[in-house]
């Protein structure tokens, strides 16, 4: 989409599995501003079903939200769900730009889980492999065409003309992290699907994994364990979460063993890291998305790791009028995905 680059006003597009979420910003540089932002509510159905009739109405969705939203700039960057994202950090000799390239066509090739000719490749230089300092580091991503063209024509069906896609992951990373911080941060938005889960130095991610769990089975949890419907179930478990007073910490006992999971995927991503970059410490976990909301979950996860958890804002760098304040603050850990794309510098 890089011929059409330079395009200055554009909005941010979240398709998420419970909403859609769009951010336009104005102004340029560092100094972008609030425009105009909004959300609306998916049926799991209509979020991720491949038939047509599915897409056809969320196409319609899309575009009621946005008339609503009163977002009417046409071009769009739209986020692309990391579990559908293949992406590997690895080390390659120092080489002219243009071998860089065979060799990557070549390892692309064996490393990628789609054929070559039905993806979307692309690879970014980090920097000095933290390892070998003859060797650079690359971060390759990888989606399949089917994905992208099915978003694009969901797009096109109502007028919009997208100037980017991005994975999910990198749009939080440009939100939510301190860009130059030389210590690892890991961002995590815990949906409700599943999880993404970043590790970011130095602005650049490192680590990027998806995790197939996501607030979903915690309530699925809470149904089974207490014999309750969905309803109740999801009432209980975003009023208690994890804390061990409230209904006698019968939530708590439900899902714990589901949360563990999720803290055990977690805690093998953080070794993983600490295996390759050895003495960077992990310096803060950032958490947005609904699990963020869980009463005592951060701190939960705050007493399991050791390591400050800060609820991810994805206002962090955009500014707003002070008049709006609660409003957008009460809602700044839905917003990653969104902001990070409206503040795309095309
Ligand atoms: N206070 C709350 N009460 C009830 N449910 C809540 C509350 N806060 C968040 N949720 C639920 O949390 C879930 C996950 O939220 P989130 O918006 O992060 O998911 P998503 O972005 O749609 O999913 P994904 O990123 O996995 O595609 C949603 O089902 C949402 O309804
Ligand atoms: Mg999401």
């Amino acid at each position: 989409m890089s011929i059409l680059s330079g395009v200055s006003d554009f909005f941010g597009l979240d398709i998420g599995t419970s909403a859609v979420r769009a951010v336009e910003l104005k102004g340029s540089g560092v100094n972008k501003s609030l425009h105009r932002y909004g959300q609306v509510g998916l049926d799991r159905k209509t979020a991720t079903s491949d038939s047509k009739a599915d897409q056809q109405r969320l196409a319609e969705t899309i575009k009621t939200f946005l008339q609503q939203t009163g977002i009417s700039s046409k071009n769009v960057a739209v986020g692309i769900p990391s579990n559908r994202v293949f992406t590997a950090v690895f080390d390659v000799e120092r080489l002219s730009k243009e071998e860089l390239k065979k060799t990557l066509k070549y390892q692309a090739d064996s490393m990628i889980p789609t054929p070559l000719d039905e993806s979307k490749v692309d690879w970014a230089l980090i920097g000095d492999s933290p390892i070998d300092k003859t060797k650079v580091e690359i971060l390759l991503s990888s989606v399949p065409n089917e994905l992208v063209e099915r978003r694009l024509d969901i797009l096109e069906s109502i007028g919009l003309n997208v100037i980017a896609f991005e994975p999910d992951n990198l749009a939080l990373v440009r939100s939510l992290v301190l860009p130059d911080s030389p210590d690892a941060q890991m961002v995590l938005d815990i949906g409700k699907a599943s999880t993404d889960l970043v590790i970011v130095m130095n602005g650049a991610p490192r680590l990027t994994r998806s995790i197939p769990t996501g607030t979903e089975a915690f309530v699925k949890a809470a149904t089974q364990n207490l014999g309750i419907d969905q309803a109740q179930a999801e009432q209980f478990v975003f009023k208690f979460g994890l804390s061990k007073e409230k209904l006698e910490g019968q939530v708590h006992q439900a899902i714990i063993s589901t949360v563990d999971l999720l803290v055990g995927e977690i805690d093998k991503s953080i070794k993983f890291f600490q295996g390759r970059y050895v003495n960077v410490p992990l310096q803060r976990i950032v958490v947005t998305g609904g699990a963020s909301a869980l009463p005592e979950f951060p701190l939960y996860l705050a007493n399991k790791f050791g390591i400050s958890i800060e609820i991810g804002n994805a206002w962090r760098n955009i500014s707003f009028d002070p008049s709006r304040q609660n409003e957008l603050l009460s809602i700044s850990n839905y917003f990653g995905v969104a902001a990070g794309l409206a503040e795309r510098n095309e």
